[in-house]
């Protein structure tokens, strides 16, 4: 069974999760709208990334015997002028989720909860690569600044991403 206060935790966390869905998909319906379709198709996947993520969670607190209540998700924003501000807010956004993964790690060995650390462990690593991304991104868009061609061509790039389930839910 799982410690009450770790169950806790890991309900808040599969909000966050979703709430990074909501947030991304909100990104993506702005850069739709502003004929960014790359952009637009990267924040898409984003938000198929965060609806796993939450599933892995849901995954894992059922399969500890816990229970999955789901609260309501808070607004998102809904604007964003540039593609560089959405990118720069998607850092800031990844590096509060990496300070809450690493608090569900240290809640985890807590408790004397190795199973819930190591299935946390998943996320420590996934953050590495969410900054990582979002970092290569802001800096290409930097580089680029106002240059139409340059952001056409990170559009262009943008529009090849596709979708892969994460290895926890592919049975990796
Ligand atoms: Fe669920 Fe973007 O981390």
């Amino acid at each position: 069974m799982l410690n009450n206060k770790l169950e806790e935790a890991l309900n808040k966390q599969i909000n966050a999760e979703f709430w990074s869905a909501y947030l991304y998909l909100s990104m993506s319906l702005n850069f739709e709208n502003a004929g960014l379709t790359g952009i637009a198709n990267w924040f898409k996947i984003q938000f198929q990334e965060e609806q796993a993520h939450a599933q892995i969670f849901m995954d894992y607190v059922n399969k500890r015997g816990g229970r999955v209540e789901l609260q309501p998700i808070d607004a998102v924003p809904t604007k964003w002028d540039t593609p560089l501000s959405a990118f720069e807010d998607t850092l800031k956004h990844e590096k509060v989720v990496t300070s809450l993964i690493n608090n569900l790690f240290a809640l985890a060995e807590e408790v004397r909860d190795y199973a819930s650390r190591d299935r946390i462990m998943w996320f420590v690593t996934e953050q590495v690569e969410e900054e990582d991304s979002a970092n290569t991104l802001i800096e290409k868009l930097r580089r680029v600044g106002n240059d139409g061609m340059g952001l056409y061509l990170i559009d262009q790039e943008l529009a090849t991403r596709t979708y892969t389930a994460p290895a926890p839910l592919s049975g990796e």
